[in-house]
């Protein structure tokens, strides 16, 4: 028979940036969080705070034990620590939300019978901003086998967000593609901002001219799609003005001038895709970007 998600009693271990955002919107779509406890009492406390009939615990075995569904929300590398700490009850469900690791990571929950899995909201979530629902539209992958399984996609779908399955040797390459879309992005800003001050202008003022070119680029794959949304010189098959990019960046941003060969390589993959070139184009574009790479491996090979 299929088990009743808005039934169970749900804690979490672990009072940090995703707990509290996950707890509050869980506790606001009618779940009954009862139980939280971190490395700090004040930590659970915070979340005890928000959440009617929720309970901070000292003892994370207290925590575990009055709950039927577990969220481990440590950091990664204290998630097998915490599982092997806790004496689980069979039948009980434990998951953590890592989006690098798979269930493997419980093995000692599952060892003592628990059922185990992975539920990983795909957003930065901060903790603040208790009101609004930052799972709406977002994917959360899940892992576990049934009956836990269908409780998580159950969970998912309250929340408003995308359930999908993962298999457990998926989780590397999704994790990375996780970190290519989000932490990079904020690493290019960053890049970006960075050569203004070149022209004078402080890094603040750099990303306020630039988050509406980044957020028009998002709107453009959202609406338009690949490859037809790229734009820029690479895809105007524009030479003369990739070639002075890159001997300004040669000069005296090294940094700089690797992220644009390297990206200029995947934006080109982009335009033939797009079929935008000249015929002949791309391959001077390729050779132009990666002409300084086959250089620079001469030089370290020599020394
Ligand atoms: N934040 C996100 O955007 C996000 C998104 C998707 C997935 N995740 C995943 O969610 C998990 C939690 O991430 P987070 O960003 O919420 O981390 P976080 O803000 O650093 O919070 C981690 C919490 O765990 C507590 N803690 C640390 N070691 C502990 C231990 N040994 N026993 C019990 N509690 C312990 C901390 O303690 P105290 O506060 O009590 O000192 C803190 O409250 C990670 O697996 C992460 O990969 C996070």
């Amino acid at each position: 028979m299929a088990m009743d998600a808005e039934k169970l009693k749900l804690g979490f271990i672990g009072a940090g940036s995703l707990a509290r955002s996950l707890s509050a919107a869980l506790a606001r779509k009618g779940f009954t969080v009862t139980a939280v406890a971190s490395r700090s009492l004040a930590s659970a406390r915070i979340i005890e705070t928000g959440i009617t009939d929720c309970r901070a615990f000292a003892s994370l075995q207290e925590a575990a034990g009055s709950c039927d569904l577990v969220f481990i929300t440590t950091p990664d590398s204290a998630i097998a620590e915490v599982a092997s700490k806790v004496e689980w009850r069979p039948g009980q469900m434990v998951v953590h939300t890592s989006g690098a690791d798979s269930a493997d990571l419980l093995k000692p929950a599952a060892d003592m019978g628990a059922a185990t899995g992975v539920f990983h909201p795909l957003q930065t979530l901060t903790g603040t901003g208790r009101s609004g629902n930052p799972f709406r539209g977002i994917t959360i992958t899940i892992e576990g086998a049934k009956p836990l399984l269908d409780v998580l996609c159950r969970i998912a779908e309250r929340l408003e967000a995308d359930p999908l399955e993962l298999k457990p040797e998926a989780r590397v390459l999704y994790h990375a593609s996780a970190v290519i879309a989000s932490n990079y992005l904020t690493a290019l800003a960053s890049l970006a901002c960075r050569l203004w001050q070149e022209f004078g202008y402080r890094p603040e003022r750099a990303l306020q001219s630039l988050l509406p070119l980044m957020r028009g680029a998002v709107t453009n794959l959202e609406q338009t799609g690949l490859p037809e949304c790229l734009t820029g010189p690479i895809s105007r098959g524009d030479i003369a003005t990739i070639n002075r990019h890159l001997q300004a960046l040669d000069e005296t941003f090294p940094l700089h001038a690797g992220v644009y060969r390297s990206l200029g390589l995947a934006t080109l993959d982009i335009a033939r895709q797009k079929e935008c070139l000249l015929p002949g184009r791309a391959g001077e574009i390729e050779h132009i970007l990666t002409d300084k790479e086959n250089h620079h491996a001469n030089n370290h090979a020599e020394k």
